[in-house]
């Protein structure tokens, strides 16, 4: 019997990593096995982790008291099966634990996939419960793996910021200012605001400067450390990635009564969510699947999945000359990515993809 693994760590402590073995399940009936294969790790995952509780990603694959295990994105292979239609050796595309092998109980089962009906997960939000056959996904290629496991829930989550705000009529502003502006989720959406009406700024560190500006998708790259130079005169929305409650009260501050609408989308920063000013508009959490649920209603989920496929294939070509892919293998070198990670050791042009 080949040995599983799992890397687990500290629920109050994110660096405290420990590699658990054990014994690879047998599915039983109406149960599937995944070989996690392909991961990618970014900020992103670090969030997972950050809002841990709060989101219950902890939830998602659960372990012992005090442990957790972090959600990757990425493909793994049905390598025993015993649910009809779930072929042994087909590949899938879906979240996955940082683990050799992850036991699914397959629903819903047709020629796109299937969803883990597993009792843990059924009162967390379902689009993270779907395991998408690459047989059947138009926007799969083969030779473009790697982008698709770092870049399609993040660009994902640019879409539908993109069209959220575009539904809104950019909740009346001329300037749309995001944070972590060297970040996947940010520049993805800089790509798709970028030339719609609105001036897309992009805020970052110094040190990323450069990098940021080096994409072309900002009308203009401003350091945290030069807010005073942003605009004050026009009605501007704050995008915030980075989650700081620091920098986010500078930009209420710079901007004042110009602020017309404030979206926390992520914390690069790592730092628990701290309200906001009591002065101007509250600052609203922005969850893409909210907004997905929404499209999936107003156009119905093929129209939705046509949209973001076209936005895709657009984004896809240009993104690729954008990140260095560092592809490593092996649990020891997830445990290391992990931590390289967490400390925000990572250049903004990687991309860490582990084979496991
Ligand atoms: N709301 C949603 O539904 C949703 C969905 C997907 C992602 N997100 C969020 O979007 C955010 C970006 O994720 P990503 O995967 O796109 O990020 P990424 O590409 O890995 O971003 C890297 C950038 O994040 C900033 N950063 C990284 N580590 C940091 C640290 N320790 N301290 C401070 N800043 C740090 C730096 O940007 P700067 O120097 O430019 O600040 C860095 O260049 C995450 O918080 C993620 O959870 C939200």
């Amino acid at each position: 019997m080949t040995a599983a693994w799992t890397l687990a760590v500290a629920r109050d402590d994110l660096s405290d990593t420990s590699m658990l073995a054990g014994d690879v399940p047998d599915p039983g009936d109406g149960e599937a096995l995944l070989r996690v294969d392909r991961v990618g790790l970014t900020a992103n995952n670090v969030t997972y982790a950050v809002l841990g509780v709060a989101m219950h990603y902890w939830d998602f694959f659960p372990a012992e008291a005090g442990l957790g295990l972090v959600p990757l994105w990425g493909f793994a292979e049905v390598v025993a099966s015993r649910t009809d239609g779930v072929e042994v050796g087909s590949r899938v595309y879906g979240y996955l634990p940082p683990a050799s092998h992850l036991l699914v109980q397959p629903a819903r089962v047709d020629e796109r996939g299937f969803r883990d009906a597993s009792a843990h997960r059924q009162h967390l939000p379902s689009p993270y419960n779907v395991y998408a056959l690459t047989t059947a996904d138009p926007a799969y290629e083969s030779n473009r793996e790697n982008l698709q496991v770092l870049y399609r829930p993040l660009f994902y989550t640019s879409f539908m910021l993109a069209d959220q705000l575009d539904d809104n009529g950019y909740f009346g502003a001329d300037v749309l200012v995001l944070s972590s502006a060297s970040s996947k989720t940010a520049y993805g959406a800089a790509f798709l605001l970028r030339g719609n009406g609105p001036e897309v700024v992009g805020l970052t560190s110094a040190a990323n400067v450069e990098f940021t500006e080096s994409l072309g998708c900002y009308d203009r790259v401003v350091a945290y450390d030069a807010i005073p130079e942003l605009d004050a005169s026009r009605p501007t929305a704050y995008l915030d990635v980075l989650g700081s409650a620091d920098v986010r009260a500078r930009v209420r501050e710079r901007v004042g009564e110009q602020l017309v609408h404030d979206a926390v989308i992520g914390i690069t920063s790592q730092e628990q969510f701290a309200s906001a000013a009591p002065s101007g508009p509250r600052p609203t959490f922005f969850f893409a699947p909210d907004q997905i649920h929404k499209r999936t209603g107003d156009w119905g989920r093929e129209e939705l999945d046509r949209r973001f496929g076209k936005a895709w294939q657009r984004f896809a070509p240009v993104v690729e000359g954008w990140v260095d892919v560092v592809e490593q293998h092996g649990p020891e070198a997830l445990r290391e990515v992990w931590l390289e990670v967490l400390a925000g050791k990572s250049a903004p042009r990687t991309g860490h993809i582990l084979t496991l």
